[in-house]
């Protein structure tokens, strides 16, 4: 596996990549890895003939200065990871490279930005945006690899690409989860014995809407009643629970036939924030 920590050399590799007519996967994070990456990485081993992966705590999309701070960063354990699932290039940049100054563009993504994460996180989707588009340049894939965990992320990037007319396929995969069904994180790591075990019950809550939902229960009082029980549970400091179209990413307040649905969380837990979600077919 090739290391590159210099934006013209991954840039150059991968351009020698392309001209050899190899397909090329890319897959961004932010490191402290886990099955969750790993599947995405092993997605693009088998689809692509060059998978690079960004391992990059990116600063312009934090809005809390503490939850930069501690953010898990283990670069050699994530390279150990990285290369027996089938990485080939590793991207792994100080802050510098990225950001030689500091940026000037701005992102809007209207409607798609107003609610959930980009409503409790000002800035955030302008910062994954930057960085995303950065990514983008620097090494040039032909696919890029995305989790479902980060539902309102792949609704931005979707946009991203579209508008930027960025010549290349996204895929998404499910989320995958622990077997107490808490979604991997890298914020995982940050949480105290007592909290995770807690923590599943962010994933039950949202199991427990998705059936109410199925069953025609009205918006407003699955949300009232998911709110409810993460209020209840001294660990947790709710912070939305949404019902929203999986495509516009608004809230829904009616049920109509066809709609696509998914439910959304983000809740405090001992300091930490988690996110989850699911889909409802
Ligand atoms: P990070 O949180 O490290 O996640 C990197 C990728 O892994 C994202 O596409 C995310 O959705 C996916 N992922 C994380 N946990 C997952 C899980 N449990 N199951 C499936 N996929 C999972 O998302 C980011 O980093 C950053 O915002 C980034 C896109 C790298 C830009 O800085």
């Amino acid at each position: 596996m090739h290391i590159f920590t210099n934006a013209a050399e991954l840039r150059a590799y991968t351009e020698t990549q392309r001209a050899a007519g190899r397909r090329l996967g890319l897959v961004p994070t932010m490191g402290a890895l886990h099955e969750g990456h790993l599947q995405l990485v092993q997605a693009a081993a088998t689809q692509c003939d060059e998978v690079i992966a960004s391992v990059f705590v990116n600063p312009t999309q934090f809005n809390n200065p503490d939850d930069l701070r501690l953010y898990p960063r283990v670069p050699e354990q994530d390279a150990a990871l990285l290369a027996p699932a089938g990485c080939t290039a590793l991207f792994l940049p100080p802050v510098a490279e990225v950001y030689p100054q500091p940026t000037m563009l701005r992102f809007d993504f209207g409607a798609l930005e107003q609610v959930m994460e980009g409503a409790h996180r000002p800035g955030h989707f302008n910062g994954v945006a930057t960085v995303v588009s950065k990514l983008f340049h620097f090494a040039r894939p032909h696919v890029a690899y995305f989790g479902q965990k980060d539902f309102q992320q792949v609704a931005v990037v979707r946009q991203l690409v579209a508008d930027l007319s960025f010549d290349l396929e996204l895929v998404v995969y499910p989320t995958v989860r622990e077997a107490d069904g808490l979604a991997m994180s890298s914020r995982n790591r940050r949480l105290s014995p007592a909290a995770r075990a807690a923590a599943p019950l962010l994933y039950q809550v949202l199991t427990a809407a998705a059936a109410q939902v199925r069953q025609g229960l009205p918006p407003a009082q699955v949300q009232a009643q998911a709110l409810g029980y993460l209020a209840k549970a001294p660990e947790f400091t709710p912070e939305y629970f949404e019902l929203v179209n999986a495509h516009s990413l608004q809230p829904v307040a009616q049920y109509t036939i066809g709609q696509p649905l998914a439910l959304c969380v983000a809740a405090h837990l001992d300091g930490v924030r988690l996110i989850d979600n699911v889909v409802i077919e």
